[in-house]
């Protein structure tokens, strides 16, 4: 018995630091993924007018920046455009997947490896960490770790930035259609233990844990042809990120069939280009070490 104890407490603890990704990336989905990452970078960047650095930091000769879940890396190498040379830009991820191939020309230093598990040597390395678009990567106490671990490798007046896409809608009222989508959607991502109030809750969490001036700051991202080419945008990352996770849908058992998923899509869509208002908030919350 107490063998099974030991056993069910290190499947605990290996699994609340295991990626829990629930967008398809791999195989034939790659390609796709690639694209949709593409697609709501440039959505976000039009929505804060152009801006890549939200968090009031001072950067000179020879400080880091890093970029945790790096991804395609899209963030960290247009950053590493336009901050000085000398600065150094680093991005990490878990998965080498999206990584720029060597062949192709990058500023940045790129890292396979976890957020929850960044190297000791790095403590008090970075005077901006970027980390953005997890919302379907976390549950609750891996933000905690990651946070922590953040927290870590940042400088002592150093400051982190979090770009989220807010999940708690309420849209029975004007966009049923929609509404029924989010009501799918939802079952699984709480069952896989990801935070719906995505901005509020992790804007609490630094306020907890160790980060001073903490801001958050949110922008209704479109969806749908009343929002002209952003809104169009904003359906084809959304319609990206629920195919993505059409197999982790139908798994949850929140919907009978992929047939019926795919209705339900279309219904939505029609739904949001024949009716305007649409939209999704995008949050931005941003905090300093507190030393
Ligand atoms: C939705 S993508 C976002 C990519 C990028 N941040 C962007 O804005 O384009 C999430 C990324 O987080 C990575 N990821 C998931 N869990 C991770 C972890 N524990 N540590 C580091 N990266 C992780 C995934 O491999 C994926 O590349």
């Amino acid at each position: 018995m107490s063998l099974d104890v030991h056993r069910d407490l290190a499947l605990a603890e290996k699994s609340k630091n295991e990626p829990l990704y629930a967008i398809a990336s791999d195989g034939d989905h790659l390609e796709a993924e690639r694209k949709r990452l593409g697609v709501l970078h440039k959505s976000i960047t039009n929505l804060f007018d152009n801006k890549l650095i939200f968090a009031p930091v001072t950067l000179t000769k020879g400080d880091h920046i890093l970029d945790c879940g790096t991804g395609t890396g899209i963030w960290a190498n247009q950053v590493a455009k336009v901050v000085p040379g000398d600065v150094v830009v680093e991005g990490a991820d878990i998965s080498r997947r999206f990584f720029p191939s060597p062949g192709e020309n990058s500023a940045v230093i790129f890292h396979n490896l976890s957020t929850f598990d960044l190297p000791t040597e790095w403590e008090n390395r970075f005077k901006l960490v970027n980390q953005r678009l997890m919302i379907a990567c976390f549950s609750r106490p891996q933000w905690e770790t990651a946070l922590q671990q953040i927290r870590r490798v940042l400088s002592p007046d150093g400051w982190v930035q979090l770009v989220e896409v807010q999940q708690k809608h309420e849209f029975s009222a004007t966009h049923p259609k929609y509404q029924r989508l989010l009501d799918m959607l939802h079952p699984m991502m709480r069952s896989r233990g990801f935070i719906l109030d995505i901005g509020l809750e992790v804007e609490e969490m630094m306020q907890r844990g160790g980060f001073q001036n903490v801001t958050r700051t949110r922008r209704a991202m479109p969806i749908g042809e009343w929002g002209g080419e952003p809104g169009r945008e904003g359906w084809a990352w959304l319609v990206g990120a629920y195919g993505g996770m059409k197999d982790a849908i139908l798994q949850a058992g929140a919907v009978e069939s992929g047939e019926e998923f795919d209705r339900m899509m279309r219904e939505a869509f029609e739904e949001s280009n024949e009716i305007p208002g649409l939209a999704h908030d995008m949050e931005v919350i941003c905090g300093q070490k507190v030393v």
